[in-house]
């Protein structure tokens, strides 16, 4: 099973505030929704919490340590990332996303084949982070410019890195 983790980060690597995304990035949205659509995309109880409810038409994994906590039928609840990635295996996936947030980034980089990273040319203030990485074990596979416009705040660059296998 192909392990993607997939993120918006700015210069300075915040990903978000008071557990919000910072920015109005349409076209980052829209990359988004085409590479995630149709999968199981693995994210932090916050992350779950900030979007409010189940993204359509993608399967939801949901990583909390609280036992108790609900998500809707059709979505999953696991104890550890580890558990997260077992249940994809289990499920017969071909591919997994990871969508935040920075607490299971942080835990996630050493699982990946695959970082899809959008880099926003800003440097807001924040309080939630993408962790650094050793860009020696990565290779940009693809790399887009997005101008900014009336629909995205900031320029950003679309980036595709892979990991290098030893
Ligand atoms: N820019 C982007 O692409 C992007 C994407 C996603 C999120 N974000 C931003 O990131 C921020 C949220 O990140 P965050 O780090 O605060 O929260 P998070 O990673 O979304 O969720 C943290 C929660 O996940 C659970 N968790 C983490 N590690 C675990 C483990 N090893 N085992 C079991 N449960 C574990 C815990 O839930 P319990 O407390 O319930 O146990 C923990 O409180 C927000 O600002 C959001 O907007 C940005």
């Amino acid at each position: 099973m192909k392990i993607s983790l997939i993120v918006a980060k700015a210069e300075n690597n915040v990903i978000g505030k008071d557990n919000q995304l910072i920015w109005r990035l349409s076209s980052d949205l829209k990359l988004f929704k085409k590479y995630t659509t149709g999968h199981h995309i693995i994210m932090g109880r916050k992350t779950y919490e900030s979007m409010g409810k189940p993204l359509p038409n993608r399967t939801s994994i949901v990583i909390s340590r609280n036992k108790d906590f609900e998500v809707p039928e059709g979505h999953f609840l696991a104890h550890s990332l580890e558990e997260a990635i077992q249940l994809g295996i289990s499920r017969n996936l071909d591919q997994v996303f990871i969508i935040g947030g920075a607490q299971i980034y942080k835990e996630a980089i050493q699982f990946c084949d695959e970082m899809i990273i959008t880099e926003v040319q800003a440097a807001p203030e924040g309080d939630a982070f993408f962790p650094e990485f050793d860009r020696k074990a990565w290779k940009i596979v693809h790399s887009e410019h997005f101008p900014k416009d009336d629909k995205n705040e900031y320029d950003f660059n679309f980036m595709i890195y892979k990991r290098i296998n030893p």
